[in-house]
């Protein structure tokens, strides 16, 4: 029999893999998991707790994370953005979640979008996507995502300041030393600066055809 079908999703921060990975797992018929979220949600609790996440261990935080935890509203701010990208670089933290993630998939296969889901997570997936795009295509992305009014006169500032944030954060994210954000070495890489979301998607399915026609699943 073969394995059940996973696909991993990673890249940097607003390059649209959530998107993606959503729309993927409806057509596929898989389940789907944004693990950015579980690492927020441990984030949110340090910021709850009055703990600071650059200075002290969060792995008790993590692990008291629940699914009720990932439905909360305030995950998509911009302080739990940073306290997300603190406590995900503890290699306590990211030991807790794998197991997780791991068998978020291990019946029925899955999607999942992050960081490190082809390099760490599943690195035998049978799918790897790298989405990427421009810093000033993915500010403007998540300024869209967020902004409360389109017609602010700063609003150039405003995405300015976006950029600032993601750029960081990337840094953050690609130079830590456990579970790095960079592509695995068998990752299809699909840059979406001058694509529309359904463009990326219909690129993405032919990518798991042309792989499952290789492994013979389909
Ligand atoms: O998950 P990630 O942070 O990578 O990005 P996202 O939350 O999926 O946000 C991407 C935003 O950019 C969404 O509002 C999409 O509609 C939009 N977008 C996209 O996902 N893909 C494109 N090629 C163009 C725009
Ligand atoms: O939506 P966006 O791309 O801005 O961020 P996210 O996917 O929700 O992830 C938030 C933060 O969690 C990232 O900046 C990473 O530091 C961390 N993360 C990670 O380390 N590994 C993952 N698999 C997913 C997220």
């Amino acid at each position: 029999m073969s394995r059940a079908l996973v696909i991993a999703v990673d890249g940097p921060a607003a390059a649209g893999k959530g998107t993606l990975a959503r729309r993927l797992a409806d057509a596929l018929g898989l389940p789907y998991l944004d693990t950015g979220l579980l690492y927020r949600a441990v984030g949110r609790r340090m910021l709850d707790a009055g703990l600071d996440p650059a200075a002290q261990p969060a792995d008790e935080q993590a692990r008291r994370v629940t699914p009720e935890d990932l439905k909360r509203g305030d995950l998509r701010v911009p302080e739990v953005d940073r306290a997300a990208s603190l406590v995900a670089a503890q290699q306590a933290v990211r030991a807790i979640l794998v197991d997780v993630q791991r068998d978020f998939a291990r019946a029925a296969g899955g999607v999942l979008d992050g960081r490190d889901i082809g390099t760490v997570i599943f690195p035998d997936a049978q799918v790897k996507l790298f989405i990427t795009a421009s810093p000033a295509a993915r500010a403007r992305r998540r300024w869209e995502q967020l902004a409360t009014d389109r017609d602010a006169p700063d609003r150039e500032a405003q995405i300015a300041r976006v950029e600032a944030e993601l750029v960081a954060r990337d840094a953050a994210d690609a130079g830590r030393a456990v579970a790095p954000l960079k592509a695995a070495v068998d990752a299809v890489v699909i840059d979406t600066d001058h694509m529309t979301a359904e463009q990326v998607l219909a690129e993405a399915l032919r990518v798991v055809r042309v792989r499952a026609d290789a492994l013979g699943t389909v």
